[in-house]
């Protein structure tokens, strides 16, 4: 199985990297795989058994690399079962980190028409010294508006790693069903 990711600053590759070994450890071989890279053929994806997918956001969308990915997936004319993750900053509040309640994963869904059988929004790393100068601004800003920290020494992984195993658990049982087990 192919766990696909979107990222820049390494976070929804960690997600996607714990995934395949949460995965593993149940006895289901799994790659993570970058779509920036690496992206898959129309093709790869139609014969996938459960089509995976971590996406993270950047300045209230997702990467462009994450967008074509999910386009490609609704263009397939029998689309395999999807789980999709989209990571953020706003998933750190209860309530938000939900496909309902995350106004990013809502409007990725809405927006191209998904059924996903799994879908979560996972917090993701706030690492401030990392930034360069205008992100750095812009993020602090976001953070002073919605409560969060603004020392711009601060680095905080914001991550549930037990929501993330538990999206795992699912997985496993869905890619279980998939082969008749
Ligand atoms: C330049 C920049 C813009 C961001 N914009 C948003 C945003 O609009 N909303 C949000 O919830 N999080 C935002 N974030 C937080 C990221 O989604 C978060 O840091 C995530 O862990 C990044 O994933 P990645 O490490 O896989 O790239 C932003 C982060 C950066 C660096």
């Amino acid at each position: 199985m192919q766990i696909y990711y979107a990222s820049r600053d390494g976070q929804s590759r960690k997600i996607a990297a714990h995934i395949a070994g949460r995965l593993a450890a149940r006895g289901i071989a799994a790659t993570p795989v970058d779509l920036a890279a690496d992206p898959p053929s129309a093709e790869k994806l139609a014969a996938a058994k459960l089509v995976v997918a971590v996406l993270s956001i950047r300045y209230g969308k997702h990467l462009p690399e994450g967008l074509q990915f999910v386009e490609m997936f609704r263009s397939l004319d029998r689309p395999p079962p999807l789980a999709l993750a989209s990571v953020n900053l706003t998933a750190r509040k209860p309530g938000k980190d939900t496909a309902e309640g995350n106004v990013y994963l809502r409007k990725l869904i809405a927006v191209n028409e998904l059924k996903p059988a799994v879908a979560a929004a996972f917090a993701g790393r706030l690492d401030y010294p990392r930034y360069g100068f205008l992100d750095k601004l812009a993020i602090r800003f976001i953070m002073l508006i919605t409560g969060g920290p603004t020392d711009p020494s601060t680095v905080v992984e914001y991550t549930q790693w037990d929501r993330v195993d538990a999206f795992a658990a699912k997985l496993a049982e869905i890619s279980g069903a998939e082969k008749g087990e």
